[in-house]
C-alpha cells in the first residue's frame, strides 16, 4: 500500500512545467491521470436501396449541434464551454469561439488534425488551463473560481497519451492510491479503492507487480486505475489509446464502454476513425474551432470534408463509396460489421 509520505519524490508529472503551471498552489495536485424518401443514404440504416447521390458528400452541409447554454450552476452539463477563447502566448489564439455542451453520461470522440487544439480543449475540462476569453464549466463549476479547482480536478479525470508521462510509482498499488492520498481519501478506504479501480480495468492481482515491468496497454490500463480511484464523474481520454497495439487499444475502447455505461461522461480524443465511429458524438477541431459537431453517422461519411481537415475516412465509408460507384447498392456504413452485414444480405438476397 501507500507509503507514509503523500508525495513521491520528482513524479514524471512534477517534471511537466506545462501542467504544473497551471495548478494553482494551494490546491492539491489530484491525478490528471483519449435523400429523400428512401432512408438517409449517408447512414448505415438497412432497408431500402441507397441514394446514389449519397457519394456526393460534399454537398452535405457541416452538422452543428447547438450548444443552449446552461442556468448557471446547473450540473446537467458535464463540461460547457462558451465562447472559450484561449492563447499561451497573450498573441496567438489556439481556441476560438468554442461553443459546446456535453451532457452527463455521453461518450464525445473529439478529433482535429496535430495542433487544432485537442488536447489545449482538453486541459480546460480539467482547470489546468483557464479560458482567456468566454468560460468553461464543468459539473457547474466554473473553472476560472479557483475554490473549485479541487472538485473539478477530481471530477473530470484526464489520461493522457503516454502513460509513462501518467504513471508515478514503482508498484503498481502505489500509483493507484496515488491520487485519491492527494483527494484526502483516509487509509482504510485507500485499499478498497485501489482494489476496486484495478479490478474494474481487469488488473486483478496485479497490485504488487512492478509497473516498470508492464506492456503499454498495461501500464495504460494503470493509469485509467489510478483515475477511476478517484471516482470521477468525467474520464478525458487524450490519445490515450495512441501507443498501445491493436489489442491494446480494443482493450481500452471496451473498459471506456463499459465506464459509459455504467454512467460515466467519456471525452476521448482520437485520431482514429474507427473509435470515433463508436461514440455518441464527434466533434471536430479545427484551427482552433469547432468545425463540425454531430452524430457520427452524419460527421464520419463526409468524405471530402474529412479529407479537407487532414483526417482519415473511415475504411467502411470509403469501402462503401467505392462500391457505390460500381454500381452496387449499399449505403454508406462507418462500421465495417454493419456493411459486412449488408453485403452479405444483398449477396444472399441476389
Ligand atoms: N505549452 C504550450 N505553449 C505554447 N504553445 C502551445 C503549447 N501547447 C500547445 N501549443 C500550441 O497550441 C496549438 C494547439 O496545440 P494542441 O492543443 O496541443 O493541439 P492538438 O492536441 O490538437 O495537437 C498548437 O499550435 C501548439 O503548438
Ligand atoms: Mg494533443
Amino acid at each position: 500500500m501507500p507509503d507514509s509520505s503523500p508525495q513521491k519524490s520528482m513524479s514524471p508529472r512534477e517534471s511537466n512545467s506545462d501542467l504544473r503551471a497551471a495548478v494553482p498552489d494551494s490546491v492539491p495536485e489530484p491525478r490528471t491521470a483519449a435523400s429523400d424518401g428512401a432512408p438517409d443514404p449517408r447512414t448505415a440504416a438497412s432497408d431500402g436501396a441507397p441514394d446514389p447521390r449519397a457519394a456526393a458528400s460534399d454537398s452535405a452541409p457541416c452538422p452543428r449541434n447547438a450548444a443552449p447554454a446552461d442556468a448557471p450552476g446547473s450540473r446537467d452539463a458535464a463540461v460547457q464551454t462558451h465562447d472559450l477563447a484561449f492563447s499561451y502566448d497573450g498573441d496567438t489564439f489556439v481556441l476560438q469561439d468554442v461553443t459546446i455542451r456535453i451532457p452527463r453520461g455521453e461518450f464525445v470522440a473529439i478529433l482535429g488534425g496535430n495542433g487544432s487544439g485537442k488536447s489545449t480543449l482538453a486541459k480546460h475540462m480539467n482547470a489546468l488551463l483557464m479560458p482567456d476569453h468566454g468560460n468553461v464549466t464543468v459539473l457547474g463549476h466554473d473553472t476560472a473560481d479557483e475554490e473549485s479547482t479541487y472538485v473539478i480536478r477530481s471530477q473530470a479525470g484526464m489520461v493522457f497519451q503516454n502513460p509513462d508521462d501518467q504513471l508515478v510509482a514503482s508498484l503498481v498499488e502505489n500509483d493507484v492510491a496515488f491520487g485519491p492520498e492527494n483527494l484526502g481519501v483516509p487509509a482504510n478506504e485507500l485499499r478498497q479503492r485501489v482494489d476496486e479501480s484495478l479490478s474494474e480495468v481487469g488488473l486483478e492481482g496485479f497490485q504488487t507487480r512492478e509497473t516498470a515491468a508492464l506492456s503499454g496497454g498495461q501500464k495504460q490500463r494503470v493509469a485509467v486505475a489510478g483515475v477511476l480511484a478517484m471516482r470521477p464523474d468525467i474520464l478525458i481520454l487524450d490519445e490515450a489509446t495512441s501507443m498501445l497495439d491493436p489489442q491494446g487499444r480494443k482493450k481500452l475502447m471496451e473498459l471506456c464502454h463499459q465506464l459509459h455505461r455504467e454512467g460515466k461522461t467519456i471525452v476521448m480524443i482520437t485520431h482514429f476513425m474507427e473509435e470515433a465511429a463508436q461514440a455518441q458524438r464527434v466533434i471536430i477541431l479545427n484551427g482552433g474551432r469547432v468545425a463540425c459537431d454531430g452524430a457520427p453517422e452524419e460527421v464520419l461519411t463526409q468524405s471530402d470534408l474529412l479529407e479537407h481537415l487532414n483526417l482519415d475516412v473511415p475504411f467502411a465509408c470509403t469501402l462503401s463509396l467505392e462500391l457505390q460507384k460500381r454500381g452496387v447498392p449499399v449505403h454508406v456504413h462507418i462500421h465495417p460489421d454493419s456493411l459486412k452485414e449488408e453485403l452479405c444480405r444483398l449477396h444472399s438476397n441476389a
